[in-house]
């Protein structure tokens, strides 16, 4: 049997890999937790072995083969002060312990502390002289680095030139932002290349690569300030007395980016309990950042309580990283699931190797689409990065390609519709079922009948595949006309509960528009969509006689989703008729038919009714636990009973956001809305404010 062995097969992987397996072996000795099994790890090993036998000339320092005798490479730059790493803690009990032993080595306590959010990308050193960038040096070994100022000019947030002539250098870490990192990768596949398996590797891998015949964006975040040996004496005086927190208001005057251009700006703290308090802010943030964070850094910001703290030969002693719990973890793809939707999408879905990410073992992870899984080239038996960030559903980053063995196999798709046996619309991205939402009957109806839907009662799945089985109910509308005596001859359907079902189904005919043209299930028509289309346009035969540039005036429906409902509803023109005929609603209460369209300055959109009430003008948020008189309803219902007030609903807190209900349990949107100013209200307060549209 042979040894399997990583094919290693560019140099930005080569740099990639020896970053993986550096990361792997410090975690492995400091008692950390590893991404990489023992066996994965050897064969990585491997791979770097057989990479640099051929390219003896290319060895990375720090590769786990030792091929480097200390660290450093010709050619590398010196630093001029060592770029430290930092210790870890990983609990409040440890980061209190480790602010006891620093009071005790300054001699009192630490007056004040900056707590800043750290990146996940690469420590860089930029040098200025007289104001121009003219070195980019990696951290290499912390006492040199590698140059690689081939990349000045394809980093954002790292200037050509700063706003004064001065000879400095700037530390901080170079990333890509999420919309970067998919930019890359959609580049470098396009270019021939293998997918990057997460951000901070394709940072690596960009970062090193000289002469590519393309170039993709990176930002950059300073996290530190300092003189080099030409610097001005008086500047240099003034760096070294300065504050962190000074030296980060001090680098953004001079033009560089820094943290306070994000949702969580560095700030400064006193005492354990308010440091502590801004870590959880911090860490509550994280899944809605536009780029990956593994900690916060929690520095001493006086210059003088530095200085008295000193350094190790590693780390200083005056900062620590607080590290939050891995949101990425490498494990193997199994297989592949496809299954249909209620709207006949076929949709992939990978089976992964049981893995335990931020507490939770994960199994299954969303693989996007079939030409998403081609791009990616993802095999079955790859190792792939998973991701998974606060509640989302985790997904499949990308395969790690160094970690192939070649006996990985392709994923087979599927030729025709796994549920019905139909043939398959493959002219989208997204793969459909050629018998579209009459696939899979009992996911359409259980849907539709769902709670933020008609809200029937008593139609759970079970029943659904019940009525479907006999053959009682072939599309929505046949619901409507169920008779007692049918549905009695069901078994476990007794004279109450067919009593109960029928009232139910009799009470689902008022619902409102919003609601059945929810439960019809228009793709791209989610709860909040479907209203707002309902309020615009009053009744259904007015909604049927718009074309695509009359629904484009309809807030959030834009160029590229407005003719897709147009057809769809084209396509779903004899259901609609068959429920109307059954006595269906087909009105949106309240709301007035757009007479003549008028343009919302702000949006561009449409609006068909100035709205008045308690909530005029104002956007809500909802978020936590409802208590006391809004304790029943359902968030759907909540976003309703908001735009019944004349607001407008949102599902994410930003400047716009005008006031963030925060029930029990709020996370991440009440430390938005704190952060952002925004005013809150609990849910007592709202339902006072609301008290007349409550039903
Ligand atoms: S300060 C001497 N601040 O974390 C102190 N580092 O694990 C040097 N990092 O090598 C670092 N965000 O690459 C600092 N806000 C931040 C950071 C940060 C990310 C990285 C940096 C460093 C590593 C240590």
């Amino acid at each position: 049997m042979t040894t399997p062995t990583a094919q290693i097969v560019d140099a930005a992987a080569y740099a990639q890999a020896v970053e993986d397996a550096v990361k792997a072996a410090a975690a492995y000795y400091t008692g950390g937790t590893s991404p990489l099994g023992d066996d994965a790890y050897d064969q990585l090993v491997r791979g770097i072995a057989a990479w640099e036998a051929d390219r003896p000339d290319e060895v990375l320092p720090g590769s786990p083969t030792g091929k480097v005798a200390g660290g450093a490479v010709e050619g590398d730059v010196p630093h001029t002060v060592a770029m430290l790493s930092l210790d870890n803690v990983f609990s409040p009990e440890e980061f209190t312990a480790w602010t006891t032993s620093l009071s005790r080595r300054i001699g009192h306590e630490v007056e004040q502390f900056s707590v800043e959010a750290k990146l996940d990308g690469l420590a860089v050193a930029a040098r200025y002289t007289r104001g121009r960038l003219t070195r980019l040096i990696t951290r290499g070994d912390g006492t040199a680095g590698e140059d690689v100022s081939h990349a000045i000019g394809t980093i954002e947030g790292l200037p050509l030139e700063l706003t004064e002539p001065v000879t400095v250098e700037l530390r901080g870490e170079i990333l890509m932002t999420t919309t970067q990192f998919e930019h890359a990768n959609e580049v470098r596949t396009e270019h021939g290349g293998q997918p990057f398996a997460n951000p901070r590797g394709a940072s690596a891998g960009t970062l090193r690569a000289k002469d590519r015949d393309y170039t993709v964006p990176m930002t950059f975040f300073g996290y530190g300030l300092l003189p080099l040996p030409e610097t001005e004496k008086g500047l240099a005086v003034q760096l070294g007395e300065a504050a962190h927190s000074e030296l980060m208001d001090q680098a953004a005057t001079y033009g560089v980016n820094t943290t306070a251009t994000t949702a969580v700006p560095g700030i400064t703290t006193t005492g354990v309990e308010e440091t502590l308090a801004r870590v959880q802010e911090i860490a509550a943030l994280r899944a809605d950042l536009p780029f990956g964070i593994d900690g916060v850094v929690i520095k001493a910001d006086l210059a003088a309580d530095q200085q008295a703290a000193g350094a190790g030969s590693r780390a200083p002693r005056w900062a620590v990283a607080y590290k939050l719990p891995a949101v990425e973890k490498i494990t193997r793809l199994l297989a592949v699931e496809w299954n249909v939707g209620r709207t006949g999408i076929i949709a992939p879905r990978a089976v992964l190797e049981p893995v335990i990410i931020d507490g939770a073992t994960i199994t299954y992870a969303t693989l996007h689409n079939p030409a998403d899984i081609t791009r990616r080239d993802l095999r079955l038996g790859d190792h792939v990065m998973v991701h998974r960030a606060g509640d989302v559903i985790p997904r499949v980053e990308a395969p790690v390609a160094h970690l192939r063995t070649g006996e990985e196999q392709p994923i087979v798709f599927p030729e025709s519709c796994p549920h019905c046996g139909s043939g398959i619309d493959t002219s989208e991205q997204r793969w459909r079922c050629e018998n579209g939402r009459n696939c899979h009957l009992v996911a359409a109806l259980s849907y539709a009948a769902g709670r933020d839907q008609l809200d029937i009662e008593g139609l759970g799945a079970t029943r659904v595949v019940q009525l479907v089985d006999a053959g009682l109910v072939t599309d929505l509308a046949d619901l409507f006309t169920l008779t007692r005596e049918q549905l009695l001859d069901l078994e476990r359907m007794g004279a109450t509960s067919t009593d109960n079902l029928l009232a139910a189904i009799a009470a689902a005919r008022s619902r409102p528009l919003s609601r059945v043209l929810c439960a019809l299930g228009v793709r791209g028509t989610g709860r909040s969509m479907s209203r707002r289309i309902a309020r615009y346009f009053a009744t259904m035969d007015n909604i049927r006689a718009a074309d695509a540039e009359a629904m484009q005036q309809v807030e959030g429906i834009g160029t590229e989703k407005a003719p897709s409902i147009v057809a769809e509803l084209a396509e779903l023109a004899p259901l609609i008729d068959k429920l109307a005929a059954a006595g269906v609603n087909m009105t949106e209460p309240g709301a007035t038919p757009p007479a003549v369209t008028v343009v919302d300055a702000d949006s561009g959109a449409g609006s068909a009714e100035t709205a008045d009430g308690p909530l005029a003008g104002m956007t809500v948020v909802v978020t936590g636990a409802m208590t006391g008189a809004l304790e029943k309803l359902s968030r759907n219902q909540m976003n309703e009973l908001i735009e019944r007030a004349g607001g407008r609903s949102s599902s994410s807190v930003s400047r716009k956001t005008t006031l963030v209900v925060a029930g029990e349990g709020a996370g991440s949107k009440r430390a938005k809305a704190e952060d952002l100013g925004v005013r809150l209200a609990s849910p007592d307060e709202f339902a006072t404010l609301i008290a007349a549209f409550l039903e």
